[in-house]
């Protein structure tokens, strides 16, 4: 672990956005670990509690990710490390600014990543051998230092996520036609994130079935809502 010491003053800038009432939320895991179908369930739940619910993936969700999304997934040659933590951290910016921001501002809001920043840290920053810190470096300026209030990492094995991926069958893509050594350094790099972000990230075994695992995101969740962030001052309404 010592190989990945991160300064904590750089931990420290990444910081959830202060909204009253609205939620930012990300679900992270390797292939098959149940990130859409958890979000999926997730999604009901707060739509019955009368939130309005937002789903984003990256690179995506505006114009200018479309294209970058487009690139990424059809690269006839191997992306250097660098050039694809680039592309997912100014498709991010993008997204940020251009979609969640301005859905957060609106009270009753909660957005949720399908992958976020934990997701560059385990593909760019471990398995592609990049190191952590620099991508910690790379998001180190507004808008990109903004990261969910709750992170839910879903923990599967290796193993797991090529029996899910072979009962789905669907197409290889770029990133997922590599071995099971990738999705070994992929685990390293969710669980080294879970280390680094322990207040932030919610690490679940998602080895187990799916209800289980839907009821302990409602729980945790559900505590996220019903608490008050200290930064809110609401003393000056009273
Ligand atoms: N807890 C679970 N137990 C068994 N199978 C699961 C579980 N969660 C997801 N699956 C199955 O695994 C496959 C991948 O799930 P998915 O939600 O698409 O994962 P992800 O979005 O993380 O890649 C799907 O076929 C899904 O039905
Ligand atoms: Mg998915």
């Amino acid at each position: 672990m010592t190989k990945y010491t991160i300064p904590q003053e750089l931990i420290n800038k990444f910081r959830a956005p202060e909204f009253p009432g609205s939620f930012f939320l990300s679900f992270e895991g390797i292939e098959g670990a149940g990130k859409s179908t958890q979000i999926a369930k997730l999604k009901d739940y707060l739509e019955h509690k009368n939130y309005r619910v937002l789903v984003l993936r990256e690179p995506g969700g505006t114009f200018f990710g479309e294209r970058l999304r487009e690139a990424v997934l059809n690269a006839k040659t191997e992306l250097h490390p660098l050039a694809e933590a680039h592309l997912f951290a100014s498709s991010r910016a993008q997204l940020l600014t251009e979609v969640t921001l301005k859905e957060l501002a609106v009270p009753n809001t909660v957005v949720i990543y399908d992958r976020y920043l934990d997701s560059s840290i385990a593909y760019q920053g471990i398995a592609r051998g990049l190191g952590v810190k620099e991508i910690l470096d790379i998001h180190s300026i507004f808008p990109l230092t903004l990261v969910p209030h709750l992170t839910i990492y879903l923990k599967i094995t290796p193993e797991v996520s090529e029996k899910r991926q072979k009962i789905r069958n669907a197409p290889k893509d770029y990133f997922e036609s590599r071995g099971i050594k990738f999705y070994e350094s992929l685990v390293e790099g969710y669980d080294l994130a879970a280390e680094m972000f322990k207040d932030r990230i919610l690490k679940l075994d998602a080895n187990k079935n799916f209800s289980e695992l839907e009821l302990e995101i409602q729980d945790a969740v559900t505590k996220l809502l019903s608490s008050k962030p200290k930064t809110w001052n609401n003393d000056l309404e009273t």
